[in-house]
């Protein structure tokens, strides 16, 4: 038996401020975590063709940048650096220097903005190595799992000394969130969060980004040996899992509108504050659409950030962050 006409959805649907009232998901500007792009040189900004609208800054840029966002609302900055060649080599090493463009950022934004602001940083060796790929290399090409997380651990603790808030392994290696959450402890860094990207898959939406931090042209080959295969779920549940257990304060899905099931199900299943990073890929694909005339770009970046937060994320890296807080403000 129907129930029309005394059921009529399309009666809290008829105008704005009934739908603004029945509105289930509220996006806000405090949702939202910025990537962006550090270079060497002062006063420099570097147009990345792949990601068009945005750019990468040298360290005073990027301090400029955590201003602005502070001003915007948005709480966050997540940091990626494009090292200069000739300091990448086979080992990343460049990853333990404390000097290094990812430590004078952290500095300059704290110096700037206090604690007006987070500052996440990237853990992996794929920014510094002359090889492109997250870890350690044997002869054989394989990216080896121990003597890399012990590399990571050394980052990440170099990361914290220079004023890091949040490190975020984006690496996949087994076993780095235990080994980085003790190194913490054991170095006075007891609040440095870990945002672990739990369940990270090998994706095909990264170029733009490996563009940006200049790894893509150096990079042979792929990362399907640590990242995950876009055909498993019930393996992205027990990544996450693993990571929980051995301290991870949040975890995150990457990529994030082709995984939003990901991101619902690990948010259901466990609990606990989930984030997905919408990747360069996306950012690049929503510039493309808009670009072309087949969309309009600030009616497809709030749509598909409010999806996530209707998924279960808490938040959302995303390099359209600036002007979806312009957008929300
Ligand atoms: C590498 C890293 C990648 C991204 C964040 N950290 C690329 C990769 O795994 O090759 C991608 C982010 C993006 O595409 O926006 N550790």
């Amino acid at each position: 038996m129907s129930s029309y006409p005394n059921l009529r959805l399309r009666r809290t649907r008829a105008s704005a401020w009934s739908r603004a009232l029945y509105r289930e998901t509220v996006l806000t500007p405090a949702d939202l975590i910025w990537p962006v792009f550090v270079t060497e040189g002062q006063g420099v900004t570097e147009e990345i063709g792949s990601l068009p609208g945005v750019s990468r800054g040298s360290v005073d840029v990027i301090a400029a940048r955590a201003k602005e966002a502070v001003a915007l609302g948005i709480p966050c900055l997540a940091l990626f650096p494009n090292t200069p060649g000739h300091l990448r080599d086979e080992d990343g090493s460049e990853a333990h220097n404390p000097d290094n463009l990812m430590c004078r950022a952290i500095r300059a934004i704290k110096d700037a903005c206090g604690e007006d602001i987070g500052v996440l940083t990237d853990v992996a060796l794929d920014p510094y190595t002359s090889h492109g790929q997250d870890g350690l290399l044997d002869e054989a090409g394989y990216v080896v799992n121990d003597a890399t997380v012990d590399a990571l651990v050394q980052q990440a603790l170099n990361q914290a000394s220079a004023g890091a808030d949040i490190v975020a392994p984006s690496d996949m290696m087994d076993g780095r969130i235990a080994a980085i959450r003790e190194g913490l402890e054991e170095t006075g860094h007891a609040n440095v969060q870990l945002m672990a990207y739990a369940a990270k898959y090998a994706s095909a939406f990264y170029g733009p980004f490996r563009d940006a931090v200049g790894s893509g042209g150096l990079l042979k080959g792929d990362k399907k040996t640590y990242q995950m295969d876009p055909a498993n779920a019930e393996e992205a549940l027990r990544e996450v899992e693993l990571d929980l257990a051995e301290g991870a304060d949040s975890v995150m899905v990457k990529p994030g509108l082709p995984y939003l099931d990901i991101v619902r199900r690990v948010k259901e299943m466990f609990q606990v504050p989930v984030f997905a990073y919408q990747v360069s890929g996306e950012y690049a694909m929503i510039e493309a659409a808009a670009a072309a005339g087949a969309g309009d770009r600030d009616a497809l970046v709030l749509e598909t950030l409010t999806a996530f937060k209707r998924a279960g994320a808490s938040g959302v890296l995303t390099y359209h962050a600036p002007l979806a807080a312009k957008l929300l403000g």
